[in-house]
């Protein structure tokens, strides 16, 4: 099967790298020439474990390239993927240009069938703008091609990505169409011998899925981070409550750990988008106002914390954040709350030195000279009157907290992912979320 994926960003190429992996020929296309050129030259353009080895594998046997050319990729393709982003705009709604951008270079090249299918995250609605996109640039052309649209929304994780896309939960197609719908279970054919299941449904059904998804997993922390800063009020431990609620079968554990806020390229966009979906259609999602102002404030709990602990007498004084992207597994510092975080150190007159297993060439290019890049977690403590522990990397599980106590100025430790047992915790003063 011939695939060509527009985008090829962390959705794009993870997926682009999958579906070559389960033996079709597989062309990722993207506009940004340096990525490509990089591509090429077998260089990732993100860290994602496992995804390195997938797609030097998968061009050296041929089935996977990388090109800059659009137009001239639809001749022998059978299924077209967008992947391209959908970043929020202003107004906080999905900006749809890339997607459209995509739809319009079809609709000018298209010469045979073609099935289109939307993997980017988009409103309802989307994928028949694109359909009407693709229609009118062939109506101008004076050509009457058949193709089908169909939406195919993406449910990887960063940082389990691979595994994630390999063994799904679920895999979600809308479309209104027999044919497409033969194409997308011939795709996923290879996949069905384990045990997910292809759900098809109609597009707008597929589009709203997507959202409602993440919606309710940015509402479970949230919801979590609420309770724990109630926790923290009225002398409970969240761990403990967290424990005896996710041992309810109806609730489970998971996305229920209290933290500084969610992150990330999904989340927060896409709680903005299907709130503005909301007052559009009037029919407020108040629920999601809500998650959305609560994690705008749990973004600066620590500080919060930090601020408390000094009496607010702060300028001066030296910080070490330990952990800078979004999450664990990953170098995207995409709205990362260690970017809030340490906004705030600098605009108190905080010195701020950080470390990050995978993401400090991300944090130089975002932060540049501002703050201080440390070789190790050690080197960020030296001379500190405060730890952030910010992303749960599993290398910080196990330091050596009488050589940190030492090393640092003042032993304050803020954890903002409650991993640490103050028990386990010698000499340092620790502080944590609930
Ligand atoms: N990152 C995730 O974890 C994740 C998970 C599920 C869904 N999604 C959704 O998937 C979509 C893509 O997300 P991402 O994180 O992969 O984005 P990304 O920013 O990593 O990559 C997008 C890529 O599209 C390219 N692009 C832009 N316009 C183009 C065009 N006209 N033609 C070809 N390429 C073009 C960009 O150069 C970039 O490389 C978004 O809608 C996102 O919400 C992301």
């Amino acid at each position: 099967m011939n695939i060509s994926i527009a985008g090829t960003g962390y959705v794009g190429l993870v997926s682009g790298a999958c579906f070559a992996e389960l033996g079709a020929t597989v062309r990722c296309i993207d506009t940004d020439q340096a990525k490509i050129a990089g591509l090429n030259n077998g260089i990732m353009p993100i860290y994602e474990p496992g995804l390195a080895d997938l797609v030097h594998r998968n061009m050296k046997a041929g089935r996977l390239s990388f090109s800059t050319d659009l137009a001239g990729s639809l001749g022998d393709t059978e299924i077209l993927f967008i992947a391209v982003g959908t970043p929020p705009a202003e107004d906080g709604s999905a900006d749809l240009s890339h997607v459209l951008a995509v739809a319009r270079t079809i609709g000018e090249n298209l010469e045979k069938y073609l099935l289109v299918v939307t993997k980017s995250t988009v409103p309802v609605g989307s994928s028949e703008l694109v359909r009407e996109t693709i229609a009118g640039e062939l109506k101008r052309r004076g050509k009457a091609i058949g193709f089908d649209i169909a939406s195919n929304p993406e449910f990887l994780k960063e940082g389990a990505a691979i595994e994630d896309f390999m063994k799904p939960d679920r895999v979600v197609v809308g479309t209104d169409s027999g044919r497409a719908r033969e194409l997308m279970t011939r795709l996923y054919a290879p996949m069905q011998l384990s045990s997910f299941r292809v759900i098809f449904m109609d597009i707008a059904s597929a589009e709203m899925t997507k959202y409602a998804a993440n919606a309710m997993l940015a509402t479970r922390i949230s919801f979590i981070n609420e309770i724990a800063n109630l926790c923290e009020k009225v002398g409970a431990d969240v761990s403990l409550v967290r424990k005896g609620i996710g041992s309810d079968t109806r609730i489970g554990s998971k996305f229920l750990y209290p933290g500084p806020g969610f992150g990330g390229s999904c989340f927060p966009k896409d709680v903005k988008a299907l709130i503005k979906t909301g007052r559009d259609h009037g029919s407020p999602v108040t629920l999601l106002e809500s998650v959305e102002a609560i994690n705008e404030r749990q973004k600066r709990v620590l500080f919060g914390k930090f601020s408390d602990y000094y009496r607010g007498d702060l300028s001066g004084r030296r910080a070490a954040v330990w952990g800078l992207s979004y999450k664990p597994g990953t170098d995207d510092m995409r709205e990362a709350p260690s970017l809030t975080l340490i906004s705030q150190l600098l605009q108190s007159g905080c010195t701020v030195r950080v470390h990050d297993p995978v993401a400090m060439d991300e944090a130089r290019r975002r932060l540049g000279p501002a703050i201080e890049y440390a070789a190790d977690i050690y080197d960020s403590v030296t001379g500190a009157d405060v730890l952030f522990h910010v992303t749960e990397w599993k290398e910080y599980r196990m330091p050596d907290w009488q050589k940190i106590g030492s090393l640092m100025k003042h032993p304050l430790l803020i954890d903002g992912r409650g991993v640490f047992d103050r028990a386990g915790l010698p000499g340092m003063v620790c502080l944590r979320i609930g």
